[in-house]
């Protein structure tokens, strides 16, 4: 069988860039096609040259020209003499945006992001212009938690640049990786891309002007931490954690990570999830199935500011499974989630009365905790 280079152009047709939504023949990304014998070579180009999804996309377009072309030899390159800087230099990353604050966690599975989609929908309900990255790159569940899970983000050109527009959602701008890749497929990334990809939600997205944006960080220390600091200015993180020793013990690592003198991001306070249990069928008990006041005593000790207590209730998990954050009802959960965001809108206002702005990390080795 003799291959033509239309045939193999016509195959890859189907390879969609989930940012533009258009056919990577259609937007130019396939350079070149070369048909030789019984091997296919194919060159992309991506406009961006840290463009998040090129490896998927290479992945995807070899997987399909082996399904088509079976026993055919497949070449995808990446062309890699990208240098060519964009037209206007990338301005400075997200100034236009007041307070950036991240929510971190030692242990995972603490409720990180049930928190940060909480806060972000309670501090856009107030009134605040508010914006939430989902940077947990390995397993993105903002998208699932906001009911977003079919948006597609779409890129729009914003003074000569490529910019990814936000998704928004009860009022809150949100982007996620999961937007762009099947969840699935998120957990095989690489660091170096998952780092770039981050990146790229903060630079190459078009956020506006906004007073606070969350960034849902992956469980413990790691590259993404570390890239996020070099990256933006942080304001001050949050740390979520339960009650019990073992995810305490993590809290205090995730707190002296972002205290530490080559990082100094402010830790604005203690969160913690799943302090108590309480039935249905019996609203005044409280079950402290993880010890009591955990948190609340770890504050204390380590004169970090407590921000609130939420309980572990059934109509949290399942509003996490259905995308109607909690903090949207009228009941007791509701108040524990609306009163961390006070007391969290508190912290900030006092972080930046009392404390310079924070500065980028400059530093590349070896100096994360
Ligand atoms: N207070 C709570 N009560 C009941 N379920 C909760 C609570 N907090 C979190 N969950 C559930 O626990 C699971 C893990 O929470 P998640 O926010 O995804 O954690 P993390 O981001 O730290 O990994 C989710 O299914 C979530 O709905
Ligand atoms: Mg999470």
């Amino acid at each position: 069988m003799t291959i033509s280079e239309n045939q193999v152009r016509d195959i890859l047709q189907q390879v969609i860039h989930p940012a533009s939504g258009k056919s990577i023949v259609e937007t130019g990304i396939v350079k070149n096609v070369i048909v030789k014998d019984n091997k296919i070579v194919i060159e992309l180009k991506f406009e961006n040259p840290n463009d998040p999804l090129k490896n998927s996309i290479k992945r995807a377009c070899e997987t399909i020209l082996k399904e088509k072309f079976q026993g055919a030899e497949i070449e995808v390159d990446l062309n890699q003499d990208q240098k060519t800087p964009p037209k206007n230099p990338a301005p400075e990353i997200l100034s236009s945006v007041k307070n950036i604050v991240a929510v971190a966690s030692g242990k995972g599975g603490v409720g990180k992001s049930t928190v940060a989609v909480n806060l972000a929908v309670a501090f856009a309900k107030a009134g605040f212009r508010t914006g939430l990255i989902d940077a947990d790159i390995f397993g993105p569940s903002i998208p699932k938690m906001l009911q977003s899970e079919d948006s597609k983000p779409y890129a729009r050109n914003v003074n000569g640049r490529d910019m990814i527009i936000p998704v928004e959602k009860y009022g809150v701008k949100v982007l996620s990786i999961g937007f762009f890749v099947d969840p699935e497929d998120a957990t095989i990334w690489r660091g170096p891309l998952a780092s770039n990809a981050l990146k790229q939600l903060m630079t190459d997205a078009d956020w506006g002007e906004l007073d606070y944006m969350f960034i849902d960080l992956p469980p413990g220390t790691s590259d993404i931490h570390l890239t996020l600091v070099q990256t933006v200015p942080v304001t001050g993180a949050v740390i979520v954690s339960t009650p019990q020793n073992v995810a305490l013990a993590d809290a205090i690592k995730g707190i002296n990570m972002f205290a530490n003198e080559n990082i100094n991001v402010p830790v604005l306070g203690l969160i913690e999830n799943m302090s108590w249990f309480t039935p249905d069928e019996l609203p005044d008990k409280k079950y402290y199935l993880f010890g009591r006041d955990g948190c609340k005593n770890l504050a204390a000790k380590l004169n970090v500011p407590f921000l609130g207590q939420i309980p572990i209730v059934q109509s949290i998990m399942e509003a996490g499974d259905t995308g109607v954050p909690s903090v949207l009802k009228n009941d007791l959960v509701s108040g524990a989630f609306k009163t961390i965001a006070d007391n969290l809108v508190m912290q900030v206002t006092k972080r930046n009365t009392e404390l310079n702005p924070t500065e980028k990390v400059l530093i590349t080795h070896g100096k994360k905790h």
